[in-house]
């Protein structure tokens, strides 16, 4: 539980003692009143679906003995209705796999009105809304009501102005933020002066209530003097400009305004004067101010969160007296300056209190201070992403109520050892990861601890694999990634992790027999055993598993026929020696977006999905190629709507290509289709896919002409765009990464997830090409071709080709590589060639070309650039020997030997544009799971530039 809820929590039992008569027990004197029992019986057939069986108790006459309801033992009627369902964070985790939801469904009777001495109503965590569903008005007609808690229920719409008719409220509580549908359920409110009505009220809760329609706000809750706890997260709040000269507020002990579009915190904010504020959330806004000297008069400050703003200049001494700190978030502001000089500045009243310290992502520099273990409270350290160098000093072992220690993604060096944890009995979570530590622990040493996070990716634990861990069965996310470790998996290994949810062991050494079956680890959601050496055939899988990669191993046999996981999302068998079959048992798996099986020996036909399933797919890349499939292109994508990327090369299919592209793959942007055995013209309706922006048919038996309407392709006709491409968007991390309090395993997940097709899509999809070369094409190149300007590399050469080079070629001003060669192509080459600044590759060589080569800048710096001329006898000019006026054409100093089609490489340009996504990709996950990936990429798939700098996260 964090702070905040810890603080929530102490003030609802505090209402609670406030009104003993609403909460007090019972002894109940007789039956209920029969019209409130008919009343309770209406909301119950309301209800059509009741998985905790909440109603199984309600029999018999007396309505009073029903579980949830509670009747005054003065008058006998029902004074309290409480339906909360305690099980709905499970609900929300549960949600994605299928399994079995707490939450009540239905509506809610308006039979209730009946109950006029209700005074208690909680109905949290239960959807008894949905899109279109608004708060009930009838509520209002509750008006003894004291508490009122409709929190999480997924309501729309407007917020009934009838509430304000329930004068008694004490507390309300509206929090909508979590939509479980993601169906654009919104609750707002345009007038909120109902709430003046309301002037008792202590705990008032609106997050996720649009109030952006509201600019006075601020002078509307200031009118709610007894005001305690004031909650407005996401609540797209207007920021106000005028100073409130006088507050009301003098109660108010918790504001949270987190995530609500504040982007100043003007000292004259109403909330500054109030000295009894102990807990203050902004995390997740806009504020780009210099910290204000005002929150240092805020002596009453217990927990300040600010983490997640643009502050500039964290000047700590601001704090100084602020001696009740517990709990300090300043995650992801500009603080820029050494850790230690930072830390003496925070109150040393303090010192010794503080719980939580959140300084992640705020350029520290410097080393962690010796005298670190003052603060002798600490039980959360976050420093995560940071400049922070040096060793980790020996007296964070001193810290023994540690529980969270978070120093990755620093340059810290030098070795953690035994003495460095023997006496943090109390740590659960610890992340090393990404600095250069080496971790001296011996393989017999048995730690104090239980962790349930162990990350350890980039520390030296190798080449023996930790055996120190053995005795660490309560971790859930384990992640010993490029840790050198050259060894066999322990035997013990899946036993005693058997918890985890989140298993990364990727890029190192390690070798063994996976077991037959993982079926036992329940918990099971992703796991990256991605290059290492591991042996044996696919596992039975977890049943939960959403994403698997075991990439780059060498499993081997056949897939089996069932291998569980049935919610699985992405599954990455690259780079194995996975053969036989892919079993039909694929198309059952009806969330599986990313299915990687390249590079496999993988034969036979495709299993024909249509037949086993109807449901649509949600698959958006399906990589198969160099293995040796075949068939005719698979009728089972017709169901696949969403898929973005398909990638069939090097197998032996066969045959046309389908007419019905453009209908059934709307998304289609990545076709790769080479070195197969395709056949039949390119079909007209292959142009109509308006994201299609790389096309590679090379290699195939296609014959017939290139289709005029090439030029149709719109993704090729414009500059590189990213946004909006699917791909990008499953990769795009928040503009504001929360790196404290996200789980660790998010990072890793887009990582885990894309594998491979990260890899690949992270080139694709900034490359923009059409490659039909070595096939049968005939005609003339179509002079609307030049009309796709977003090509970068075009490709049609080892064809039948004939005419002439369109003479607006230069158009296509993003072309890095063109080539033309081995084709029957005459005429002049167009001077708007030389326009093309960007090429870096060109060939035309073995043509029928004739006349002067067109001189450019750019034409002359090309590499080899006599090559690229060759094989055709009636060019002349630099950089030929051959000069213009000479008659003699057929020179003979032309070698005639087999130019390689070398051409097709596909460069992208150092420098080249890279969306903000990427840079989180690579500062983010660092490089493990990138380079150890990138070696063994494809070699014409270029590489990402690396060492991109931590500041563009902010870009
Ligand atoms: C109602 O119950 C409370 C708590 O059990 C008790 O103190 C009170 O005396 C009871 N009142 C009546 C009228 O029985
Ligand atoms: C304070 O509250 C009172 C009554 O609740 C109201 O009349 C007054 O205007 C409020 N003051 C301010 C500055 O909003
Ligand atoms: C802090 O409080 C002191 C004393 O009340 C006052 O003089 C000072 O102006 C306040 N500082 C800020 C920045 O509000
Ligand atoms: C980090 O802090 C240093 C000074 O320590 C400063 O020069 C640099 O610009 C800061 N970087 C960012 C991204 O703010």
């Amino acid at each position: 539980m964090d702070a905040a809820a810890a603080l929530c929590l102490v003030l609802i039992l505090a209402t609670t003692t406030a009104s003993p008569a609403v909460y007090a027990q019972q002894t109940n004197n007789g039956a209920c009143v029969a019209s409130e029992r008919d009343a309770l019986l209406s909301f119950r057939a309301g209800i059509w679906s009741d998985p905790q069986n909440l109603f199984s108790s309600w029999n018999g006459q007396d309505c009073c003995q029903w579980s949830g309801v509670r009747c005054s033992n003065r008058t006998g009627r029902v004074v309290k209705l409480d339906f909360r369902n305690n099980l709905f964070m499970d609900d929300m985790f549960d949600e994605w796999s299928g399994a079995k939801p707490h939450a009540m469904r239905g509506n809610i009777s308006s039979s209730l009105v009946a109950l006029h001495h209700l005074e208690y109503l909680d109905l949290s965590g239960n959807y008894l809304g949905g899109l279109g569903v608004p708060i009930p008005r009838f509520l209002g007609s509750l008006q003894s009501l004291v508490y009122l808690n409709l929190s999480c229920m997924d309501f729309d719409g407007k917020v009934p102005p009838q509430l304000g008719n329930l004068s008694r409220l004490l507390y309300l509580d509206l929090d909508n933020t979590w939509k479980p549908n993601y169906h654009g359920n919104m609750l707002h409110i345009e007038d909120i002066s109902w709430l003046l009505n309301l002037p008792l009220l202590r705990f008032l809760d609106m997050s996720g209530v649009n109030l952006g329609a509201i600019g006075n706000w601020v002078q509307a809750v200031n009118m709610l003097p007894n005001l305690r706890a004031l909650r407005l997260r996401e609540c797209e709040l207007v920021s106000l400009h005028t100073p409130i000269v006088h507050s009301n507020l003098t109660s108010l002990e918790i504001l949270d305004l987190t995530d609500s579009g504040l982007y100043t915190i003007n000292p004259a904010y109403w909330f500054w004067d109030v000295g009894t504020i102990r807990h203050l959330d902004l995390a997740n806004n806009l504020i780009s101010e210099a910290f204000p000297d005002a929150i240092g008069n805020m002596t009453s400050l217990e927990v300040l969160g600010l983490g997640g703003n643009y502050l500039t200049g964290v000047k700590s001494n601001v704090l100084k007296n602020l001696c009740n700190l517990r709990v300090l978030t300043l995650w992801s502001n500009r603080i820029n300056q050494d850790l230690s000089q930072f830390l003496e500045g925070l109150p040393r009243c303090a010192w010794s209190k503080i719980e939580l310290l959140d300084m992640s992502l705020t350029n520290l520099t410097g080393e962690i201070p010796k005298w670190i273990n003052q603060w002798t409270d600490l039980s959360i350290l976050q420093l995560s992403s940071n400049r922070l160098e040096g060793p980790v000093p020996l007296e964070i072992g001193m810290l023994g109520k540690l529980k969270q220690l978070y120093l990755d993604g620093n340059h810290l060096n030098g070795s953690m050892s035994e003495e460095h944890l023997a006496t943090l009995v109390n740590l659960e979570e610890l992340d090393l990861s990404y600095n250069s530590l080496d971790m001296m622990i011996s393989s017999n040493w048995i730690p104090p601890f239980k962790l349930h996070v162990a990350y350890f990716p980039r520390c030296k634990m190798g080449p023996h694999f930790p055996r120190w861990l053995k005795g660490q069965r309560d971790v859930i996310n384990l992640d010993i990634s490029d840790a050198g470790i050259v060894d066999d998996l322990p035997d013990w290994f899946w036993s005693v992790f058997s918890n985890v949810q989140y298993l990364n062991i990727s890029c190192n050494q390690i070798s063994g027999r996976l077991p037959d079956t993982l079926e036992f680890m329940s918990s099971a959601f992703i796991f990256d055993l991605n290059s290492n050496n591991l042996t044996g055939t696919l596992p039975q899988l977890p049943k939960r598993l959403a994403e698997l990669d075991i990439s780059r191993n060498y499993l081997s046999g056949p897939l089996p026929q069932n291998f569980g996981a049935p919610f699985i999302q992405d599954l990455l068998l690259f780079e194995n020696s996975i053969n036989g079959t892919i079993p039909i048992y694929i198309c059952k798996l009806q969330l599986l977006q990313v299915l990687d099986l390249a590079k496999n020996f993988l034969v036979g036909h495709l299993p024909r999905c249509s037949e086993e399933t109807t449901e649509p797919s949600p698959i958006l890349a399906l990589i198969l190629y160099e293995n040796n499939l075949s068939g005719e292109f698979p009728s089972f994508l017709e169901s696949c709507s969403e898929l973005v990327l398909l990638d069939l090369a090097h197998n032996n299919f066969f045959g046309e290509l389908p007419t019905w592209l453009a209908d059934k793959l709307p998304d289609l942007s990545y076709l790769r289709l080479r070195h197969n055995k395709f056949s039949g013209s390119i079909p007209v309706q292959l142009t109509q896919l308006g994201h299609l922006q790389y096309v590679d048919l090379a290699n195939n038996r296609i014959s017939g002409s290139i289709p005029r309407t090439f030029a149709n392709l719109g993704a090729m006709a414009q500059e590189i765009h990213t946004f909006g491409n699917p791909l990008v968007w499953s990769n795009e991390r928040p503009a504001n990464p929360d790196t404290s309090y996200s789980p660790k395993y998010d990072d890793s997940l887009v990582v885990v997830m894309k594998g491979q097709y990260l890899d690949y899509t992270s080139n694709v999809l900034y490359m923009v090409g059409l490659d039909l070369s070595c096939n049968n094409l005939v005609g003339e190149i179509p002079d609307e071709l030049t009309s796709l300007i977003g090509l970068t590399n075009l490709n049609i050469s080892h064809n039948q080709l004939s005419g002439r080079i369109p003479e607006k070629v230069g158009l296509l001003r993003s072309l890095e590589s063109l080539d033309l060669s081995y084709n029957e192509i005459s005429g002049e080459i167009p001077p708007g060639l030389s326009d093309i600044t960007a090429l870096s590759r060109l060939n035309l060589s073995y043509n029928n070309l004739s006349g002067r080569i067109p001189s450019g800048n750019q034409l002359q710096s090309l590499i080899d650039p006599e090559s690229s001329y060759i094989g055709n006898n009636y060019l002349c000019g630099p950089p030929l020997s051959r000069n213009c006026w000479e008659p003699d054409a057929a020179g003979g100093d032309i070698e005639e030997h087999q130019q390689e089609a070398k051409y097709f490489y596909l460069g992208l340009a150092a420098g080249f544009v890279f969306g903000l996504w990427l840079v989180f990709v690579i500062v983010l996950f660092r490089t493990c799971a990138w380079s150890a990936r990138s070696r063994a990429v494809p070699s014409r798939w270029t590489r990402l530039p690396q060492g991109l700098e931590l500041q563009l996260r902010r870009g």
